[in-house]
Protein backbone atom coordinates (compact mmCIF):
# COMPACT_ATOMS: atom_id res chain seq x y z
CA UNK A 1 0.00 0.00 0.00
CA UNK A 2 1.31 3.44 -0.85
CA UNK A 3 1.00 6.22 1.69
CA UNK A 4 -1.55 9.00 1.16
CA UNK A 5 1.31 11.38 0.38
CA UNK A 6 2.74 9.03 -2.26
CA UNK A 7 -0.70 8.56 -3.82
CA UNK A 8 -1.18 12.32 -3.90
CA UNK A 9 2.20 12.74 -5.60
CA UNK A 10 1.36 10.16 -8.24
CA UNK A 11 -1.98 11.89 -8.80
CA UNK A 12 -0.07 15.13 -9.16
CA UNK A 13 2.05 13.74 -12.00
CA UNK A 14 -1.07 12.24 -13.54
CA UNK A 15 -2.64 15.69 -13.44
CA UNK A 16 0.20 17.12 -15.52
CA UNK A 17 -0.45 14.74 -18.38
CA UNK A 18 -4.04 13.99 -17.56
CA UNK A 19 -5.32 14.30 -21.07
CA UNK A 20 -3.46 11.12 -21.97
CA UNK A 21 -4.18 7.48 -21.49
CA UNK A 22 -1.10 6.48 -19.59
CA UNK A 23 0.56 3.37 -18.36
CA UNK A 24 1.41 2.82 -14.74
CA UNK A 25 2.63 4.88 -11.83
CA UNK A 26 6.31 4.74 -10.96
CA UNK A 27 7.44 4.60 -7.34
CA UNK A 28 7.64 8.30 -6.59
CA UNK A 29 10.00 8.29 -3.61
CA UNK A 30 13.54 6.87 -3.54
CA UNK A 31 16.27 7.86 -1.09
CA UNK A 32 14.95 11.25 -0.08
CA UNK A 33 14.11 12.52 -3.56
CA UNK A 34 10.65 12.71 -5.08
CA UNK A 35 10.01 13.02 -8.77
CA UNK A 36 6.79 14.90 -9.42
CA UNK A 37 5.06 17.17 -11.90
CA UNK A 38 6.26 20.76 -11.99
CA UNK A 39 3.93 23.34 -10.40
CA UNK A 40 3.79 27.12 -10.89
CA UNK A 41 5.41 27.62 -7.44
CA UNK A 42 8.53 25.78 -8.68
CA UNK A 43 9.51 28.67 -10.97
CA UNK A 44 11.95 30.21 -8.45
CA UNK A 45 13.47 26.78 -7.74
CA UNK A 46 14.02 26.21 -11.46
CA UNK A 47 15.82 29.55 -11.72
CA UNK A 48 17.99 28.58 -8.72
CA UNK A 49 18.73 25.33 -10.56
CA UNK A 50 20.32 27.41 -13.31
CA UNK A 51 17.54 27.86 -15.85
CA UNK A 52 17.14 31.40 -17.26
CA UNK A 53 13.76 32.99 -16.35
CA UNK A 54 12.59 32.57 -19.97
CA UNK A 55 13.20 28.82 -19.78
CA UNK A 56 11.53 28.63 -16.35
CA UNK A 57 8.46 30.20 -17.99
CA UNK A 58 8.45 27.39 -20.56
CA UNK A 59 8.88 24.72 -17.90
CA UNK A 60 6.09 26.24 -15.75
CA UNK A 61 3.81 27.73 -18.41
CA UNK A 62 1.30 30.39 -17.45
CA UNK A 63 -2.36 29.33 -17.86
CA UNK A 64 -2.54 31.44 -21.07
CA UNK A 65 0.52 29.77 -22.58
CA UNK A 66 -0.69 26.31 -21.51
CA UNK A 67 -4.02 27.02 -23.22
CA UNK A 68 -2.26 28.19 -26.39
CA UNK A 69 -0.18 24.99 -26.48
CA UNK A 70 -3.28 22.91 -26.00
CA UNK A 71 -5.05 24.70 -28.84
CA UNK A 72 -2.03 24.12 -31.07
CA UNK A 73 -2.03 20.45 -30.11
CA UNK A 74 1.29 20.63 -28.22
CA UNK A 75 1.40 18.15 -25.36
CA UNK A 76 4.12 18.49 -22.79
CA UNK A 77 4.92 17.59 -19.20
CA UNK A 78 7.67 18.86 -16.93
CA UNK A 79 8.99 16.68 -14.12
CA UNK A 80 11.11 17.93 -11.23
CA UNK A 81 13.22 16.06 -8.70
CA UNK A 82 12.62 17.52 -5.25
CA UNK A 83 14.70 16.90 -2.14
CA UNK A 84 12.08 15.85 0.34
CA UNK A 85 13.75 17.25 3.47
CA UNK A 86 14.38 20.73 2.12
CA UNK A 87 11.88 21.09 -0.75
CA UNK A 88 14.77 22.13 -2.99
CA UNK A 89 14.45 21.46 -6.71
CA UNK A 90 17.47 19.30 -7.61
CA UNK A 91 16.64 18.57 -11.24
CA UNK A 92 14.11 19.00 -14.00
CA UNK A 93 13.26 17.85 -17.49
CA UNK A 94 10.49 18.64 -19.95
CA UNK A 95 8.92 16.11 -22.34
CA UNK A 96 7.09 17.20 -25.49
CA UNK A 97 5.04 14.77 -27.53
CA UNK A 98 5.60 14.66 -31.27
CA UNK A 99 2.36 14.99 -33.19
CA UNK A 100 3.43 12.10 -35.44
CA UNK A 101 4.00 9.25 -34.95
CA UNK A 102 2.30 8.34 -31.69
CA UNK A 103 4.79 7.06 -29.14
CA UNK A 104 7.67 9.48 -29.86
CA UNK A 105 8.55 12.12 -27.27
CA UNK A 106 11.28 14.74 -27.29
CA UNK A 107 12.77 16.00 -24.06
CA UNK A 108 14.72 19.14 -23.26
CA UNK A 109 15.98 21.39 -20.47
CA UNK A 110 17.34 18.29 -18.71
CA UNK A 111 19.34 19.70 -15.81
CA UNK A 112 20.53 18.62 -12.37
CA UNK A 113 21.91 20.97 -9.68
CA UNK A 114 25.67 21.40 -10.12
CA UNK A 115 26.55 19.95 -6.73
CA UNK A 116 24.28 16.92 -7.14
CA UNK A 117 25.33 15.53 -10.52
CA UNK A 118 26.37 11.91 -11.08
CA UNK A 119 24.16 10.69 -8.24
CA UNK A 120 21.54 9.14 -10.50
CA UNK A 121 19.06 12.05 -10.42
CA UNK A 122 19.23 12.77 -14.15
CA UNK A 123 18.65 9.13 -15.05
CA UNK A 124 15.72 8.91 -12.63
CA UNK A 125 14.01 11.92 -14.16
CA UNK A 126 14.18 10.36 -17.62
CA UNK A 127 13.17 6.87 -16.57
CA UNK A 128 10.24 8.01 -14.50
CA UNK A 129 9.17 10.24 -17.36
CA UNK A 130 9.29 7.30 -19.74
CA UNK A 131 7.21 5.21 -17.34
CA UNK A 132 4.65 7.88 -16.63
CA UNK A 133 4.09 9.34 -20.05
CA UNK A 134 1.48 7.58 -22.12
CA UNK A 135 3.01 5.37 -24.75
CA UNK A 136 6.61 6.65 -24.55
CA UNK A 137 8.21 4.15 -26.90
CA UNK A 138 10.83 6.43 -28.42
CA UNK A 139 12.72 9.31 -26.81
CA UNK A 140 15.15 11.85 -28.16
CA UNK A 141 16.82 15.13 -27.40
CA UNK A 142 19.30 17.53 -28.98
CA UNK A 143 22.62 18.28 -27.32
CA UNK A 144 24.87 21.19 -28.25
CA UNK A 145 28.02 20.05 -30.01
CA UNK A 146 30.82 20.14 -27.42
CA UNK A 147 28.62 19.36 -24.40
CA UNK A 148 30.56 16.14 -23.82
CA UNK A 149 29.24 15.62 -20.28
CA UNK A 150 25.67 15.58 -21.53
CA UNK A 151 26.51 13.31 -24.48
CA UNK A 152 28.26 10.90 -22.07
CA UNK A 153 25.27 10.98 -19.69
CA UNK A 154 22.86 10.28 -22.56
CA UNK A 155 25.01 7.38 -23.74
CA UNK A 156 25.31 5.87 -20.27
CA UNK A 157 21.52 6.04 -20.02
CA UNK A 158 21.17 4.05 -23.26
CA UNK A 159 20.83 6.78 -25.92
CA UNK A 160 22.71 6.62 -29.20
CA UNK A 161 24.09 9.57 -31.14
CA UNK A 162 22.93 10.34 -34.68
CA UNK A 163 25.72 10.30 -37.25
CA UNK A 164 24.80 13.43 -39.12
CA UNK A 165 24.34 16.68 -37.26
CA UNK A 166 21.70 19.39 -37.10
CA UNK A 167 22.81 22.99 -37.31
CA UNK A 168 22.18 26.54 -38.35
CA UNK A 169 24.26 29.48 -39.51
CA UNK A 170 23.78 33.09 -40.61
CA UNK A 171 23.41 33.10 -44.40
CA UNK A 172 25.94 35.89 -44.97
CA UNK A 173 28.71 34.18 -42.98
CA UNK A 174 27.98 30.77 -44.49
CA UNK A 175 28.41 32.12 -48.00
CA UNK A 176 32.04 33.02 -47.22
CA UNK A 177 33.33 29.71 -45.87
CA UNK A 178 34.19 28.23 -49.26
CA UNK A 179 34.76 29.12 -52.90
CA UNK A 180 31.77 30.54 -54.80
CA UNK A 181 32.52 28.74 -58.06
CA UNK A 182 31.57 26.58 -59.83
CA UNK A 183 28.10 27.83 -58.98
CA UNK A 184 25.28 25.46 -58.12
CA UNK A 185 21.77 25.38 -59.55
CA UNK A 186 18.60 25.29 -57.47
CA UNK A 187 15.88 23.61 -59.52
CA UNK A 188 12.25 23.84 -58.41
CA UNK A 189 11.05 20.40 -57.39
CA UNK A 190 7.83 18.96 -58.75
CA UNK A 191 5.85 15.84 -57.98
CA UNK A 192 8.18 13.72 -60.09
CA UNK A 193 11.13 14.61 -57.84
CA UNK A 194 9.32 13.49 -54.72
CA UNK A 195 10.99 10.04 -54.38
CA UNK A 196 14.42 11.65 -54.92
CA UNK A 197 13.64 14.24 -52.25
CA UNK A 198 12.54 11.50 -49.88
CA UNK A 199 15.85 9.68 -50.42
CA UNK A 200 17.80 12.89 -49.81
CA UNK A 201 15.72 13.62 -46.71
CA UNK A 202 16.50 10.15 -45.33
CA UNK A 203 20.22 10.62 -45.94
CA UNK A 204 20.26 14.10 -44.40
CA UNK A 205 18.29 13.15 -41.30
CA UNK A 206 20.02 9.79 -40.79
CA UNK A 207 18.94 6.35 -39.71
CA UNK A 208 18.46 7.22 -36.03
CA UNK A 209 15.90 9.90 -36.97
CA UNK A 210 14.07 7.44 -39.22
CA UNK A 211 13.88 4.91 -36.38
CA UNK A 212 12.52 7.63 -34.08
CA UNK A 213 9.92 8.52 -36.72
CA UNK A 214 8.87 5.16 -38.14
CA UNK A 215 6.43 5.38 -41.03
CA UNK A 216 8.31 8.11 -42.91
CA UNK A 217 7.74 7.00 -46.48
CA UNK A 218 7.78 8.91 -49.76
CA UNK A 219 4.18 9.95 -49.21
CA UNK A 220 4.66 10.80 -45.55
CA UNK A 221 7.54 13.16 -45.00
CA UNK A 222 7.82 16.94 -44.88
CA UNK A 223 4.43 17.02 -43.23
CA UNK A 224 2.53 14.40 -45.21
CA UNK A 225 1.60 13.53 -48.75
CA UNK A 226 3.33 16.08 -50.94
CA UNK A 227 2.44 18.81 -48.47
CA UNK A 228 5.98 20.15 -48.82
CA UNK A 229 5.01 21.11 -52.34
CA UNK A 230 1.78 22.76 -51.29
CA UNK A 231 2.73 24.63 -48.13
CA UNK A 232 6.33 25.39 -49.02
CA UNK A 233 8.82 25.74 -51.82
CA UNK A 234 11.36 23.04 -52.50
CA UNK A 235 14.41 23.22 -54.76
CA UNK A 236 16.87 20.47 -55.52
CA UNK A 237 20.55 21.39 -55.37
CA UNK A 238 22.52 20.26 -58.41
CA UNK A 239 26.02 20.84 -59.75
CA UNK A 240 26.58 23.28 -62.59
CA UNK A 241 26.55 20.69 -65.40
CA UNK A 242 23.31 19.29 -66.83
CA UNK A 243 22.35 15.97 -65.27
CA UNK A 244 24.69 16.47 -62.28
CA UNK A 245 23.75 14.45 -59.18
CA UNK A 246 21.63 16.19 -56.57
CA UNK A 247 23.43 16.85 -53.31
CA UNK A 248 20.46 17.98 -51.25
CA UNK A 249 17.42 20.22 -51.34
CA UNK A 250 16.33 23.52 -49.90
CA UNK A 251 12.93 23.96 -48.29
CA UNK A 252 11.28 27.36 -47.74
CA UNK A 253 8.50 27.28 -45.12
CA UNK A 254 7.42 30.83 -44.32
CA UNK A 255 10.46 32.59 -42.91
CA UNK A 256 12.32 29.32 -42.24
CA UNK A 257 14.76 28.10 -44.87
CA UNK A 258 16.37 24.68 -44.42
CA UNK A 259 19.04 22.95 -46.46
CA UNK A 260 18.87 19.15 -46.27
CA UNK A 261 22.33 17.97 -47.37
CA UNK A 262 23.58 14.58 -48.41
CA UNK A 263 26.25 14.16 -45.67
CA UNK A 264 28.66 12.54 -48.13
CA UNK A 265 28.52 15.53 -50.45
CA UNK A 266 28.39 18.16 -47.71
CA UNK A 267 31.49 20.27 -47.21
CA UNK A 268 32.31 23.95 -46.74
CA UNK A 269 32.21 24.59 -50.50
CA UNK A 270 28.72 23.09 -50.90
CA UNK A 271 27.36 25.07 -47.94
CA UNK A 272 28.87 28.33 -49.20
CA UNK A 273 27.43 27.82 -52.70
CA UNK A 274 23.98 26.90 -51.41
CA UNK A 275 24.03 29.98 -49.15
CA UNK A 276 24.92 32.16 -52.17
CA UNK A 277 22.01 30.74 -54.17
CA UNK A 278 19.57 31.25 -51.31
CA UNK A 279 20.84 34.85 -50.95
CA UNK A 280 20.44 35.36 -54.71
CA UNK A 281 16.81 34.30 -54.34
CA UNK A 282 16.20 37.03 -51.78
CA UNK A 283 17.45 35.49 -48.52
CA UNK A 284 18.70 38.23 -46.17
CA UNK A 285 22.38 37.97 -45.22
CA UNK A 286 21.49 38.19 -41.53
CA UNK A 287 18.83 35.49 -41.77
CA UNK A 288 19.52 31.98 -40.51
CA UNK A 289 19.86 28.95 -42.74
CA UNK A 290 18.85 25.74 -40.97
CA UNK A 291 21.12 22.83 -41.86
CA UNK A 292 20.49 19.09 -41.77
CA UNK A 293 22.97 16.34 -42.64
CA UNK A 294 26.17 18.08 -41.50
CA UNK A 295 29.08 15.65 -41.23
CA UNK A 296 30.99 15.68 -37.91
CA UNK A 297 34.17 16.86 -39.70
CA UNK A 298 32.55 20.24 -40.36
CA UNK A 299 31.56 20.78 -36.73
CA UNK A 300 35.06 19.99 -35.51
CA UNK A 301 36.51 22.99 -37.37
CA UNK A 302 35.84 26.52 -36.15
CA UNK A 303 33.00 27.97 -38.20
CA UNK A 304 29.86 30.08 -38.04
CA UNK A 305 27.68 27.10 -37.11
CA UNK A 306 25.53 26.32 -34.13
CA UNK A 307 25.58 22.52 -34.17
CA UNK A 308 23.48 19.99 -32.28
CA UNK A 309 23.77 16.25 -31.88
CA UNK A 310 20.62 14.11 -32.01
CA UNK A 311 20.59 11.65 -29.07
CA UNK A 312 17.86 9.06 -29.42
CA UNK A 313 16.45 5.92 -27.90
CA UNK A 314 14.19 4.32 -30.53
CA UNK A 315 13.37 1.32 -28.34
CA UNK A 316 12.53 2.54 -24.81
CA UNK A 317 10.62 -0.61 -23.74
CA UNK A 318 13.62 -2.85 -24.52
CA UNK A 319 16.24 -0.50 -23.01
CA UNK A 320 14.30 0.21 -19.84
CA UNK A 321 12.25 -2.89 -19.37
CA UNK A 322 11.78 -3.24 -15.61
C1 LIG B 1 23.30 15.99 -18.15
C2 LIG B 1 22.85 15.92 -16.70
C3 LIG B 1 21.39 16.36 -16.60
C4 LIG B 1 22.99 14.50 -16.17
O1 LIG B 1 22.45 14.44 -14.86
P1 LIG B 1 23.12 13.54 -13.71
O2 LIG B 1 22.20 13.55 -12.53
O3 LIG B 1 24.51 13.98 -13.48
O4 LIG B 1 23.10 12.10 -14.39
P2 LIG B 1 23.17 10.71 -13.62
O5 LIG B 1 23.89 10.86 -12.33
O6 LIG B 1 21.79 10.14 -13.56
O7 LIG B 1 24.05 9.88 -14.62
C5 LIG B 1 23.54 9.02 -15.60
C6 LIG B 1 24.73 8.27 -16.21
O8 LIG B 1 25.55 9.21 -16.93
C7 LIG B 1 26.87 9.17 -16.44
N1 LIG B 1 27.40 10.53 -16.44
C8 LIG B 1 26.81 11.64 -15.92
N2 LIG B 1 27.61 12.70 -16.11
C9 LIG B 1 28.70 12.24 -16.74
C10 LIG B 1 29.91 12.87 -17.18
N3 LIG B 1 30.13 14.18 -16.99
N4 LIG B 1 30.84 12.09 -17.81
C11 LIG B 1 30.63 10.79 -18.01
N5 LIG B 1 29.50 10.13 -17.59
C12 LIG B 1 28.57 10.86 -16.96
C13 LIG B 1 26.74 8.66 -15.02
O9 LIG B 1 27.97 8.08 -14.57
C14 LIG B 1 25.62 7.64 -15.17
O10 LIG B 1 26.10 6.44 -15.74
P3 LIG B 1 26.35 5.11 -14.84
O11 LIG B 1 25.14 4.98 -13.96
O12 LIG B 1 26.46 4.05 -15.86
O13 LIG B 1 27.59 5.39 -14.09
C15 LIG B 1 23.76 16.86 -15.83
O14 LIG B 1 25.10 16.55 -16.10
C16 LIG B 1 23.53 18.34 -16.07
O15 LIG B 1 22.66 18.96 -15.48
N6 LIG B 1 24.34 18.96 -16.93
C17 LIG B 1 24.24 20.40 -17.18
C18 LIG B 1 23.04 20.75 -18.02
C19 LIG B 1 23.08 20.05 -19.35
O16 LIG B 1 24.07 20.09 -20.08
N7 LIG B 1 21.96 19.38 -19.67
C20 LIG B 1 21.81 18.63 -20.88
C21 LIG B 1 21.26 19.48 -21.92
S1 LIG B 1 21.03 18.49 -23.37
Amino acid sequence: MRSRKARARAGDIKGAVNRFRWRWVAPAVVSGIAVRACRPVDRAGLIRLGHPPMVADILCPSPARALLWRLKGTRCATLVAEEMDTGMILGAVQFVRCPRPAGTWMFGHWRVAAGRRRQGIGRRLLREGARLLPDAQRLYSFVDWGNDASIAAHERCGFEAGRSLFGSAPLGLLSTIGPATPALRLEPAGRREWPVLCGLYARAMGSLWLRLRPGLRPRAFLGGALSGLRGALVAVVRGASRGARSSGFVLWEGATVTFFADPEACDAALLARVALQVAALGGRRDSTLELRGLPAGLAERPGPFGVRVLMGMPDVPTQWSE
